[in-house]
């Protein structure tokens, strides 16, 4: 079993150095040599750049448009990002988000997880009225509508895979006997949860009941606005949790795998996943972005992420996802991920049962 994690290739010699490595700056960073197309496009962002640098919210929508929905043209207008780096009186430009809470019962600070469960009616949304998801959507557009140019509304459905092996493991054995000694296993002799925690039958169960919630609510309350742009941890817990809960919901969804969407990572099993080949092989249909290596390179087999490492990178995500032109999105990932997340957009805390989806509506605002 310890020779699997091994043939992942995932350990370091040296974790210390890759943990720091991914640091500050987990995006791809600026390179030497150049194409046609990037001194093309550099000459082109360099005049918006060098007018107004309080284009930078715009100039970044149209770079992570780009680079969501061509895999070929990222890597050099990712590369090209790295050059611009708009400042002001010296300080670095910060896209800042806040949530607005009013929609949803888990945006209240009474919310209570237990009560409102995983998958509630209408999401949670706290409108019933006849067509409350028309009525929603016109709310979210009248608010892009009026706000200025540099704000926009975003409308992020977040999903918690479902139950895994990892999950039951560790409330078997408790989180610190797991962190010690069972967790850093690949199983116990009954059940395997490692490496790559694959999910239980609850927690198929658990996607199918939030598929059956997405089929229900599309035909009710004027019918659910559907997301536009997808992404999925590169976990095969949220992978296969992904695939069950829109299928048959939205034509080919095809999410972009996004390896910082992962969970905590390192010292359990559970978190180290599967190469780029084999993921490909299960999930033929699903984008991965720009970058993804083939071998897990981040799981340590000493260490733990820290939450502000986590936090760190996620708000690199947000600031790439949440800057695209589509209001409705889609992320199916882990509790630390949506936790970073309603820490990222101050939204109220709200422990999202395993295979749960909450609605975090934020607006992305760059400040100095
Ligand atoms: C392994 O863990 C599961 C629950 O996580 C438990 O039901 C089972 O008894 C354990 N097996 C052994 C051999 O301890
Ligand atoms: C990828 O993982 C699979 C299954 O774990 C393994 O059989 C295969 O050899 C690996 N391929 C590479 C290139 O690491
Ligand atoms: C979220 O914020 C809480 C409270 O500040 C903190 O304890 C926790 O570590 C943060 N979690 C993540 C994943 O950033």
């Amino acid at each position: 079993m310890d020779q699997d994690v091994k043939s992942m290739g995932a350990t370091s010699s040296n974790p210390r150095e890759k943990h720091e490595a991914l640091g500050e700056d987990s995006l791809p960073q600026p390179v030497q040599q150049r194409n046609v197309l990037q001194e093309k496009q550099k000459g082109l962002f360099y005049r918006f750049y060098l007018r107004l640098c309080e284009v930078a919210i715009v100039l970044s929508i149209v770079l992570s448009a780009i680079s969501i929905f061509s895999e070929r043209e990222e890597s050099s207008l990712q590369r090209l990002r790295g050059h611009f780096s708009c400042s002001k009186a010296g300080q670095d430009y910060k896209i800042t988000y806040i949530a607005i809470p009013g929609f949803f019962k888990q945006d209240k600070s009474s919310a209570d997880p237990d009560k409102i469960g995983p998958a509630p009616d209408r999401f949670g949304l706290i409108d019933h009225h006849k067509h409350y998801w028309t009525n929603f959507d016109k709310k979210i557009q009248k608010l892009n509508k009026k706000s200025d140019s540099d704000t926009s509304y975003k409308v992020l459905f977040l999903g918690r895979h479902g139950e895994g092996f990892h999950n039951v493991g560790m409330d078997y054995y408790g989180q610190d006997e797991w962190d010690r000694k069972w967790g850093r296993k690949n199983g116990n002799g009954t059940i395997t949860w490692g490496p790559d925690a694959q999910l239980t039958d609850r927690g198929v169960a658990q996607a199918e009941r939030v598929h059956s919630l997405w089929q229900k609510e599309l035909t009710r309350g004027g019918g659910i606005p559907l997301p536009t742009a997808f992404f999925v941890s590169p976990l095969i817990r949220a992978l296969h949790t992904f695939q069950i809960t829109f299928a048959g919901i939205v034509d080919d969804p095809e999410p972009l795998i996004i390896e910082n969407l992962r969970d905590s990572y390192g010292l359990r099993t559970a978190d180290l996943r599967h190469n780029k080949t084999w993921i490909r092989e299960q999930y033929p249909t699903y984008r991965f972005e720009d970058g993804f290596t083939e071998q897990d390179e981040l799981w340590m087999k000493d260490e733990r992420e820290t939450d502000e490492h986590t936090e760190k990178r996620v708000r690199g995500v947000l600031d790439k996802i949440l800057t695209i032109e589509d209001t409705y999105l889609a992320i199916v990932a882990h509790s630390k991920v949506v936790e970073a997340t309603f820490n990222i957009t101050k939204h109220q805390d709200f422990d999202v049962p395993t295979g749960g989806m909450a609605v975090d509506v934020s607006a992305p605002n760059p400040s100095r």
